[in-house]
């Protein structure tokens, strides 16, 4: 698989972890589309190739879909990746290519929700429960089908800063094993 991140990376890194010793998965190349986000530092960290794509040079096609290739990427996780992927690329990857959400989709998504806008919502709103989404991407992003879900209740005491942390956990949790279960039930020898 490749992960696909634009900041710290932290569930990247958790991604590198669970899998570095797994029998028939692995993580083959990360990629951001910002040269200086730390999930670089964290790939080379853990020995993983690297690549920075800035969003112009997602219209070569032919260029983007060979980097992968080279990699044997048969798999795209998104995580805390900024922009929106062509649809070439959403094709070539139809059912594998994963996101995860900070929130109960369909509640708390699409434009501008995302990190702590997103929690700062689920805080204002009043509501007794957030959580996460795992979900596949389509063109219409955050409505492709939900893989998983996992809920936490919300405090009165909880803060977004609060919530980010708990929210945080349970992603560190399910993200690696829900892609797993996931590539596993509809494996498809390359
Ligand atoms: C996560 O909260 C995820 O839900 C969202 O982007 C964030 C990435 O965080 N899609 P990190 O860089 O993995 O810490």
């Amino acid at each position: 698989m490749a992960i696909l991140a634009s900041g710290s990376g932290s569930n990247a890194a958790n991604f590198m972890a669970y899998y570095r010793d797994h029998p028939c998965i692995s993580v083959s190349l990360v990629v951001s589309n910002n040269a200086s986000a730390y999930v670089l530092e964290r790939a080379r960290e853990a020995g993983i190739p690297t690549a920075v794509l800035p969003g112009p040079m997602w219209e070569d096609s032919r260029a983007v879909l060979s980097l992968f290739d080279r990699h044997r990427v048969t798999a795209i996780v998104l995580a805390g990746y900024m922009r929106l992927l062509p649809p070439y690329f959403i094709r070539k990857y139809p059912n594998r290519i994963f996101n995860i959400h900070p929130a109960l989709l369909p509640d708390f998504g699409g434009k501008g929700m995302y990190g702590m806008h997103v929690h700062r919502a689920v805080i204002n709103a009043g509501v007794t429960r957030s959580g996460i989404t795992i979900h596949l991407v389509n063109e219409r992003y955050d409505e492709g089908p939900i893989l998983f879900q996992a809920t936490l209740e919300v405090q009165p005491e909880d803060t977004p800063e609060t919530l980010a942390t708990k929210v945080q956990k349970l992603e560190h949790k399910h993200y690696p094993k829900t892609v797993e279960n996931h590539l596993l039930k509809n494996h498809t020898p390359v």
